[in-house]
């Protein structure tokens, strides 16, 4: 692992990282920090770690973002255990710059007194919960983010859900202003006494920590009113305060519903809104948040080639009344769409502009186990895409980075109304990884051979030998788990299913029963 301190040095690595041997471009991952690193920052790294080639993680206690009344000076500085922590979880490069380094030659505390081009996000989002009483906080966000990413250039960037109004408004900064990358949210991670962990944590003393644990009780509270069909933000927001009020040392600074996405405050909750809050224990400040989603569960289902994902996500669908949402169908959808327009399958930039443009619809038919019906641009093509040509044009089309990104979004618009058993390789991990259910289907190599030999005999196919078959199948799973775009993940939440010896009812019976026992009964 390399640690830099100079802008010059990453400079210097980064370029040649992109020259490198083989000229490939890799997948870099950011991971920016303020140090002080815990599990909470631990599932960022490794998330980055599992998706890209490259992981960056930058320790930088930002001035900027601090106010003259907060704790700039005491925020806990400790990079030999952060320079542990990431050596471990696998990081490449540790960036830690200083204050100077960045061009805040002052070192400054007071963000007003530095002489700094910055980054001011919309009034809208930056006025309403912390920003409140935290004025300029999120400007020195913002600054600093766009900053790093400009400097790395990361394929991807990784923000835990913890700080949701940061997340809201870096993404929002990144859609602005065109930003090439990707920002990938993780969810909290709390302590068994479901205090949310932070930095920040370190100021508590043992009983304060017991005390803080309130926080999350009442927005379970909250969440509990609002999955019995409570829908109004005040009577959400009574809850809470109600449950705070058991803990006296306990001072709300606020609590509010707003959407997630805009952090417009929200009257009443219609699909969904993040109900956040902040409050003090003694000097120290925390904050929380929770989602809370009006919508059906998702059920999100990976693995492997030739572990039968196709084929139980289907079953369970229809045996939970679900949609497949069938993703390959999308795929093969776009590719006739790119077929009849005679557009070259490589014309990645034309491609880019259709598939922007086309609308599909899927729904499920009306016999049991028959294909999804699927539409594209209003033209049913349920038939046409199973068609020798859209099959053997379709893995060329899924690969191109802009096809992904467009029917990523496609399908994260079903999700937004849930109600969906969905498979592939990076579903728990990247499409839908706030699904309720999780599962990682997969079976030994020998098993997966065994049923692929199967499959080609039933359709007349060439035979291959159970030994070249196995053989083809570890080096699919190699790719699928090295590609860039969308690699098989195993999300560290989902149940793993080894279907090694299992008929096809017996683990869609499997996946059932921990529908009714995870989602139904809660
Ligand atoms: O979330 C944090 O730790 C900081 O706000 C960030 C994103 C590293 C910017 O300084």
């Amino acid at each position: 692992m390399l640690v830099f301190t100079t802008v010059a040095a990453l400079r210097c690595y980064l370029r040649s990282c992109q020259l490198g041997v083989d000229r490939i471009e890799q997948a870099v991952g950011l991971v920016p920090t303020m140090g002080a690193l815990h599990a909470g920052h631990l599932t960022l790294l490794e998330r980055a770690r599992q998706q890209n080639s490259i992981v960056i993680v930058s320790i930088f206690v930002n001035p900027l973002q601090f106010g003259p009344s907060e704790d700039f000076q005491k925020y806990p500085r400790q990079l030999e255990p952060d320079r542990q922590l990431c050596e471990k979880a696998g990081v490449d490069v540790i960036f830690v710059p200083t204050p100077e380094e960045m061009g805040m030659n002052n070192g400054g505390v007071f963000t007003a007194s530095v002489a700094l081009t910055q980054v001011v996000p919309p009034e809208s989002m930056t006025s309403v919960l912390c920003g409140r009483s935290r004025r300029g906080h999120f400007q020195g966000v913002a600054t600093i983010v766009t900053k790093l990413l400009n400097l790395v250039q990361p394929t991807r960037a990784y923000f835990g859900q913890k700080d949701a109004q940061q997340l809201a408004i870096i993404r929002r900064l990144v859609a602005d202003l065109n930003l090439p990358v990707e920002i990938v949210a993780c969810p909290i991670v709390r302590e068994s006494s479901g205090l949310a962990l932070s930095s920040r944590n370190q100021y508590l003393r043992a009983q304060e920590k017991e005390e803080a644990s309130v926080l999350y009780r009442s927005l379970r509270q909250a969440e509990r009113a609002f999955l019995a069909g409570e829908r109004s933000s005040a009577e959400l927001i009574a809850l809470v305060k109600l449950e705070l009020a058991k803990v006296p040392s306990i001072e709300l600074e606020y609590v509010e519903s707003v959407d997630p996405t805009t952090l417009i405050p929200l009257d009443k909750i219609e699909e969904v809104a993040l109900l956040a809050l902040a409050a003090r224990l003694g000097s120290t400040r925390l904050i929380d948040n929770i989602l809370l989603r009006n919508r059906q569960p998702i059920v999100a289902i990976d693995g492997p080639a030739g572990a039968g994902k196709s084929t139980v996500a289907r079953q369970v669908a229809q045996a939970l009344g679900l949609l497949y949402l069938d993703t390959g169908a999308m795929y093969r959808a776009v590719t006739w769409l790119v077929l009849q327009s005679d557009i070259p399958i490589e014309d990645e930039l034309s491609i880019a502009e259709i598939v922007c443009k086309c609308e599909i619809i899927l729904r499920m038919s009306d016999e049991t186990l028959a294909p999804v019906r699927v539409w594209i641009n209003s033209q049913e093509v349920t038939q046409a895409i199973r068609s020798l040509e859209v099959t053997s044009q379709v893995s060329a089309l899924a690969a191109q980075l802009s096809v992904r990104q467009e029917l990523v979004k496609q399908q994260q618009l079903w999700g937004e109304k849930g109600g969906i058993v969905v498979e592939g390789r990076d579903i728990g991990t990247h499409v839908f990884p706030d699904a309720e259910l999780k599962i990682f289907l997969t079976a030994s190599v020998q098993e997966r051979a065994k049923r692929r030999q199967q499959e080609l005999k039933n359709q007349g196919e060439a035979n291959l030998s159970l030994e070249q078959m196995q053989q083809n199948l570890v080096l699919r799973d190699w790719k699928d788990t090295n590609r860039d775009i969308a690699p098989l993940q195993k999300a560290p939440d989902s149940i793993e299913i080894l279907t090694d010896g299992l008929t096809i009812a017996e683990v869609t019976d499997r996946i059932v029963s921990l529908y009714r026992e995870k989602v139904e009964q809660g």
